[in-house]
C-alpha cells in the first residue's frame, strides 16, 4: 500500500517544506491536484508548480503524481511531462478520446492514469483501463479537499479490483477523497494500492499523520 499526500491541503506559503515533511515521514507519491475553473469550479496550480516540486520527489525517491481536473487534458500533457511528472491522470469525462489520451501520456515515457467522478458509471473506465497504469477512483466529487468519503466508493473499488484480477495487468488502483485513518483499512481491503490523503495529512503534524494513516491502512493499531 502506498500513501500519496495531496498538496491541495498543504500550506502554500511554505509548500516545499510542508510537502517534504510528509514525504520524509513516509509519503510515497506526491499528489498534485490541477483544477482549471471549468471542469471543476476552482483554479489551483499548473505545471510551473509541479516543476518546482520535481527535485523534492527526486531527492526523496518519490513519485510526482499529477491529477488533472481539467477540460481537454490532452492539451496539458506536454507541459506536465516537461515539468517532470511521473504519473498523469486524466478524467474520462474530460477527454474526447480517453484511450488516445492515455496512449499519448505513455508515449512521453510516463505512467498514464484514468479517473472518473463518483456518479460516472465505472464501465467508462473499465473500457479503457487496459491503456492505463493507474485507475483512480474518486471517492468525493472532485473540486475541493476536506469532503466526506462517499461510502459506495468501496464497492466501486471492489468491482475494479475484481476486473483487474480477472484481466491481469499491472494497473494500480488509487483512491482519492475523504481518506482518513478510520477508513484506510477498509479501502485497502477493498483493493486499493495507493491512497491519496489531503486534509488528514496536512491538518496538524504531517509527519505524525502519515505514520498514523499508514499504520491504520495496514491494520496496525497505533
Ligand atoms: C479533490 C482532490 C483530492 C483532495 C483530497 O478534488 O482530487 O486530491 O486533495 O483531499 P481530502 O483528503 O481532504 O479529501
Ligand atoms: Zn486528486
Amino acid at each position: 500500500m502506498l500513501l500519496a499526500p495531496s498538496i491541495l491541503a498543504a500550506d502554500f506559503a511554505r509548500l516545499g517544506a510542508h510537502a517534504a515533511e510528509a514525504l520524509h515521514a513516509g509519503g510515497d507519491w506526491l499528489h498534485v491536484d490541477v483544477m482549471d475553473g471549468h471542469f471543476v469550479p476552482e483554479i489551483t496550480i499548473g505545471a510551473l508548480v509541479a516543476k518546482s516540486l520535481r527535485p523534492l520527489c527526486t531527492d526523496t525517491g518519490t513519485v510526482l503524481d499529477v491529477h488533472l481536473m481539467v477540460e481537454r487534458p490532452e492539451r496539458q500533457i506536454a507541459f506536465f511531462a516537461d515539468a517532470g511528472a511521473d504519473v498523469i491522470t486524466v478524467h474520462v469525462e474530460a477527454c474526447r478520446d480517453p484511450a488516445r489520451t492515455l496512449q499519448h501520456i505513455r508515449s512521453q515515457g510516463l505512467r498514464a492514469g484514468i479517473t472518473l467522478c463518483p456518479d460516472t458509471p465505472l464501465d467508462r473506465v473499465l473500457e479503457v483501463v487496459r491503456h492505463a497504469d493507474v485507475a483512480l477512483v474518486m471517492s468525493v466529487v472532485p473540486g475541493r479537499g476536506g469532503q466526506a468519503y462517499i461510502p459506495r466508493s468501496t464497492n466501486r473499488i471492489r468491482r475494479l479490483r475484481k476486473y483487474l484480477d480477472a484481466n491481469p495487468c499491472n494497473t494500480l488502483i488509487e483512491v482519492d477523497g475523504g481518506v482518513k485513518a478510520h477508513n484506510a483499512y477498509e479501502i485497502v481491503a477493498a483493493g486499493a494500492d495507493v491512497l491519496v490523503v489531503g486534509s488528514a495529512v496536512f491538518r496538524g503534524s504531517a509527519a505524525e499523520n502519515v505514520a498514523a494513516i499508514k499504520a491504520a491502512a495496514l491494520g496496525v493499531n497505533s
